[in-house]
């Protein structure tokens, strides 16, 4: 790989965002995956390069576009907040178990995953992906995925 060169997408992110968008649970299901779930990550995202990265220009940049993101979080979170409390528990859970899933398949392994390397890379991933579920989990409790008193679906 050169500078320019644009890195060849992950291809258990790729299917993960196809399982997203092939649903039959309704817009709900979209708006959590893509606004709550993929959103939350890209300004996880620009915060990590933030906190890493030295040059001022990148940080700026990046700065603008971290704004960017948790505008598409906050509306995410608006629009849902005072939609999922309205759908039926089983409706919603149906909803959590398909972003759950879709998360698991965005944690896999990679399929080209090769070397000591990348079963290194392979373990910080899965302790990773596993801790941001954590967090997602939060913010689906909190704008109504799941509701005061209930359990979540396994
Ligand atoms: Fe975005």
């Amino acid at each position: 790989m050169r500078i320019g060169d644009i890195r060849p997408q992950d291809s258990q992110i790729a299917d993960s965002l196809d399982m997203l968008l092939d649903t039959s649970l309704g817009q709900e299901a979209v708006f959590v995956g893509y606004n709550v779930v993929l959103e939350g990550e890209a300004v996880k995202l620009q915060q990590d390069t933030i906190e890493r990265f030295t040059c001022p220009a990148l940080v700026r940049i990046t700065r603008a576009i971290s704004w960017d993101e948790a505008r598409h979080v906050s509306f995410g979170h608006a629009y849902l907040a005072d939609r999922l409390p309205k759908l039926e528990q089983g409706h919603r859970f149906e909803i959590y178990r398909h972003i759950k899933q879709c998360w698991e398949v965005a944690a896999a392994a990679p399929r080209d995953d090769t070397g000591a390397f990348g079963k290194i890379l392979t373990r910080k991933r899965a302790e990773y992906m596993n801790t941001r579920w954590h967090q997602h989990h939060r913010a689906l409790t909190k704008i109504g995925l799941i509701l005061p008193g209930e359990l979540p679906p396994t």
